[in-house]
């Protein structure tokens, strides 16, 4: 048995690494235990949309846990920097969050004032504020939401300042090392059973991403979760295109920093196959070029894909064990992993160390429709 750490990790995404990072500010020795490459799943594959109020409706538990989330971004940028020397890249230029149909619009609006009753800042732009504020994006536009708060990040670089920022702090990374199995004793965990030995630690963070269902089987638990593959592909401009990030039904645009812009993304369920399709691809390029017709004019730079982890009710699951003191799950972040990444390491640390907090309840483990404990 190696030496005993405070905590262990299971997953090197952004999950993983924020609960990472967050633990050891408060004086913890972590081990994070990673079967491929850090942050080589989900994490590297989303576009870094920080979407609080452009993906989320104001009724939706996660509406306000994302909200703060998105908050706590400027600050962490500094942190990591300075911890890490990472740039996470964090744009604030807003989104616009578009209607291609006078329905669209209609909604559109409805959203606005049910968020601006919220106290959240949203504001309606007509097709010629459109033109005004971003000329290139389509005459066929009826309008948008405005979201200024709405930014984004490098999503695989805020995984790799998370992990290199936690690494500063003492904690220790091992990439290529699957862990197979939980250690218990009368009801408490004791360690992981990994494909290079096992390793003893009396609290065990499962961020496992899409496979944490695979592992969570060994502890007698059966989330209601799936996967589902999202494609993506970027293209390179010699001028900016879009300042802001277009949002749209069924396809994004995300202007990133050295005149990239990210175009995503497909929504395929139930699949962990990660190559990309010529369909996908192809109805993406369709999407962005109703969306922004100069898009036809850049270079091609490349396709990508990776795997959301879903939960049958789009919730993300929170919680520890009730049957294994010490088992904690962090897992089914789907399309808001991102945005959700800062809060989720904060709200794991407290519960690692025995401060849950009630307001995020709709998260706990035993919430699911379908038995889920056997
Ligand atoms: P992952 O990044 O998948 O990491 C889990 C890690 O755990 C993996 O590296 C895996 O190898 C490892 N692991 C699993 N099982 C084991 C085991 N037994 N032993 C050891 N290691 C294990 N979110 C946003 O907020 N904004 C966006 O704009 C956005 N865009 C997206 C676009 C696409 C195309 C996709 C696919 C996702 C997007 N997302 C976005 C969602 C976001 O990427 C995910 O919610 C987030 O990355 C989930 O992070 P994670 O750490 O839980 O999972
Ligand atoms: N949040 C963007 C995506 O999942 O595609």
């Amino acid at each position: 048995m190696n030496s005993v750490y405070d905590a262990i990790i299971v997953g090197g995404g952004v999950i993983g690494g924020s609960i990472a990072f967050q633990l050891a500010k408060r004086g913890k020795r972590v081990l994070v235990l990673e079967k491929d490459r850090l942050a080589g799943k989900a994490s590297s594959a989303a576009a870094g949309m920080l979407g609080a109020q452009a993906e989320l409706e104001a009724d939706d538990p996660l509406f306000t846990l994302a909200n703060r989330s998105r908050g706590m971004f400027p600050a962490l940028e500094k942190e990591l920097k300075e911890s890490s020397g990472v740039d996470i890249e964090l744009v604030n230029k807003g989104m616009l969050k578009v209607a291609l149909t006078n329905e669209q619009a209609a909604g559109l609006q409805n959203k606005i004032k049910t968020q601006q009753a919220a106290g959240l800042e949203a504001e309606w732009l007509t097709a010629a504020d459109i033109r005004k504020a971003e000329p290139l994006l389509a005459n066929a536009l009826k309008g948008a939401m405005y979201i200024p708060h709405d930014g984004q990040v490098s999503a695989a670089k805020l995984a790799l300042a998370f992990t290199k920022s936690a690494e500063e702090l003492g904690v220790e990374i091992k990439e290529f090392v699957e862990v197979c199995d939980f250690l218990t004793e009368n009801g408490v965990i004791t360690g992981v059973v990994t494909t290079v030995g096992e390793f003893s630690s009396e609290n065990v963070i499962v961020a496992g991403g899409a496979w944490s269902a695979f592992l969570l089987e060994k502890a007698g638990i059966n989330l209601v979760t799936h996967p589902v593959k999202g494609e993506c592909f970027s293209v390179l401009t010699n001028r900016p295109l879009i300042e802001k990030t277009i949002f749209s039904d069924g396809c994004y645009l995300v202007p990133k920093i050295g005149g990239r812009i990210i175009v995503g993304a497909t929504v395929k369920p139930n699949t962990f196959n990660q190559q990309v399709s010529i369909d996908g691809i192809a109805t993406l390029i369709e999407k962005a070029t109703r969306l922004l017709p100069a898009i036809k004019g850049t270079e091609w730079e490349k396709t990508w894909a990776g795997i959301r982890p879903q939960t049958g009710d789009g919730l993300p699951y929170f919680g520890e064990h009730p049957a294994c003191k010490g088992l904690f799950i962090a897992t089914g972040h789907f399309r808001n992993g991102i945005l959700l990444s800062p809060i989720t390491g904060v709200l794991m640390a407290d519960m690692v160390e025995g401060k849950p907090n009630q307001e995020w309840s709709a998260f706990r483990l035993d919430r699911s429709v379908q038995p889920i404990f056997s």
